[in-house]
Parts: structure tokens; C-alpha cells; sequence
């Protein structure tokens, strides 16, 4: 069968067998709206499915750029974005700092938030469709990752709600807000001969890298200047990588004007989201 020779290309060229179903899977559904139920049963294939999947697979497991450059699309919690070679793709553990957002802005009646190194736009958009009375500005020092996010905020329809701007993080930003999020880049230039060669050859270098020696030289700056546009009680949280949570501890004591750090794991027990309140 077509699907279990394509499977068996993946495995040929060094691949899992999980990350060829799981990519034969997401591109079925982005680039042709099939479901692997559709293909089982033989229902609503296109003209050319064959050759244009197997084009699509080829260039992944020949070039091992990221499936997602190739097709232009990811997921995030549970939607497609687009993506380029310009923004960052957006994670799986992303999708924690989104949830616990979530919460904080449900619990103190968020009405506004700054979204900082904005990327897709993954971060904002998914917090301005969970919910529907909040506003946002959005930056990144990017204009071409802007330009993804304006048009993935068109897509997601939240572009009324959403003001998108380059700015070199608070540069450009406007009034105050309830609440500043930000992922940041945080891995030190020195380790981007140890990164995994897909996102060290394919993901844009100012989406991933630092040039400190721990990679919080980025999460510095944003709580130095955070206390000039948060309102008082306001939050301020970050993504992390899974060994900064002592050395973001000790930025926001260094600080003296928030309280409350808190720390929260992923799934795989890796400390992956902090934050804080101002006052
Ligand atoms: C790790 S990526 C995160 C992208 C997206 N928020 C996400 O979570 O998938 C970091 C983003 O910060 C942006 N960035 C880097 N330095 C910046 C700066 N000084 N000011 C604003 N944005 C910056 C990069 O262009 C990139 O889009």
C-alpha cells in the first residue's frame, strides 16, 4: 500500500516509524484536508494525491528540513498556523505557558496583554480566541515573522483585537497592560553546534539564540522594563528552558518589585514555565 511504502521511506532514511505516521498524518490533513479514516476507506482523495504526497515526503527525508517549512503549516493547540523559514515553529511545550495564561487571565479579569517576540503569533492569537473580551499587542524584532502573524491573525480572525508591531522588545510598545508574556530566545549561541541539525539549519537564528552564557540575557532586559508597562498586580511570565528556573528565580529577587514566583513543570518534568506579579 502507497501509505506504508512512504512509511518505509521515512524508516530507510534514518527516520522513526512514529514521526513518519505522525508527519504523513499532518500533512494529509493541512495540505489535503484528508483524514486517515479518508484514505483507509478511499473517500475524497484528490487528482495527483500519490505524486503530489510523495513530492512533499521526498523533500522532507531528502533535505530534513522541518515538515513544517515544507508545507508551510503547524499545528498549535489544536490549529494550524502558518509558518516560514522566518518564525520559529511553534512547540508542543509553548502550549503550557498558553494554558496557565489562560487561567491567570480567567482568574484577575485580564483585560489586555503585551506578547513579546511574537513570532507565528501562535501565543497571542491562541489566547485572544480563548478569550473573546481580551486585547492584545503584539512585537517582534522581525518584520517578516510580523508579517506571518498579521496574516495568521487574519486567519484566526482576531485581527480586530490584535495591534501588531516591530519593535525591539518594549521599544515600540504602547500604554500599560494586565499582563506581559513573552518566549524569548534562550539558548546560548555556544550550544548551537549540539542543537539537533533541523532546527540548527532551518529555524531563524534570532528566534533561538542568545549571546550570554546561559541564554537569560533576553529575560534580563524584559524584567528590568516590564515594571514600566505592567498596571500594579499585573503578571509577567515567560517560557523557559528546562535549567533556568534558579537563574529566573534570582533575576525577579534581584528585581525587588514582584512577588509571588512561581514555577510550573511539563509532562516530562522539566521546568518550563515561571512567572510573577508586580507589587
Ligand atoms: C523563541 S521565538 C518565539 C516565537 C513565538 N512566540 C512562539 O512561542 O512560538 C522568539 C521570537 O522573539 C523574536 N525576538 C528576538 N529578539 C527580539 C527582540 N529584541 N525584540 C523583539 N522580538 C525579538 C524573534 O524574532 C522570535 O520571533
Amino acid at each position: 500500500m502507497f501509505r506504508n511504502k512512504l512509511i518505509n521511506d521515512y524508516i530507510t532514511a534514518g527516520f522513526e516509524r512514529e514521526t513518519a505516521i505522525s508527519e504523513l498524518d499532518f500533512v494529509c490533513d493541512v495540505v489535503f484536508n484528508l483524514t486517515p479514516v479518508d484514505i483507509l476507506l478511499n473517500k475524497n482523495i484528490p487528482e495527483n494525491f500519490e505524486e503530489e504526497l510523495k513530492k512533499i515526503i521526498t523533500k522532507r527525508i531528502t533535505t530534513k528540513r522541518p515538515v513544517q517549512q515544507i508545507v508551510g503549516r503547524a499545528y498549535f493547540m489544536n490549529k494550524v498556523y502558518k509558518v516560514s523559514e522566518d518564525v520559529l515553529i511553534p512547540r508542543p511545550e509553548t502550549e503550557l505557558l498558553v494554558l496557565k495564561a489562560e487561567e491567570i487571565i480567567k482568574k484577575h479579569k485580564v483585560k489586555n496583554f503585551l506578547d513579546i517576540g511574537t513570532g507565528t503569533g501562535c501565543i497571542a492569537i491562541s489566547l485572544l480566541e480563548l478569550c473573546p473580551d481580551l486585547k492584545a499587542q503584539a512585537v517582534d524584532i522581525s518584520g517578516k515573522a510580523l508579517e506571518i502573524a498579521r496574516q495568521n491573525s487574519d486567519e484566526h480572525r482576531v485581527s480586530e483585537r490584535l495591534t501588531l508591531k516591530k519593535s525591539d522588545l518594549f521599544s515600540e510598545a504602547e500604554g500599560k497592560f494586565d499582563l506581559i508574556i513573552s518566549n524569548p530566545p534562550y539558548i546560548p549561541i555556544k550550544d548551537k553546534p549540539s542543537l539537533q541539525s533541523e532546527v540548527r539549519d532551518f529555524e531563524p537564528e534570532t528566534a533561538l539564540f542568545t549571546n550570554d552564557e546561559e541564554g537569560i540575557e533576553v529575560y534580563k532586559k524584559i524584567i528590568a522594563q516590564a515594571p514600566n508597562y505592567l498596571n500594579n498586580g499585573g503578571y509577567l511570565m515567560f517560557e523557559i528552558g528546562y535549567n533556568q528556573s534558579e537563574l529566573l528565580r534570582e533575576l525577579f529577587e534581584v528585581q525587588k518589585n514582584y512577588s509571588d514566583f512561581e514555577l510550573i513543570k511539563d509532562l516530562s518534568e522539566n521546568d518550563r514555565v515561571v512567572f510573577a506579579r508586580l507589587g
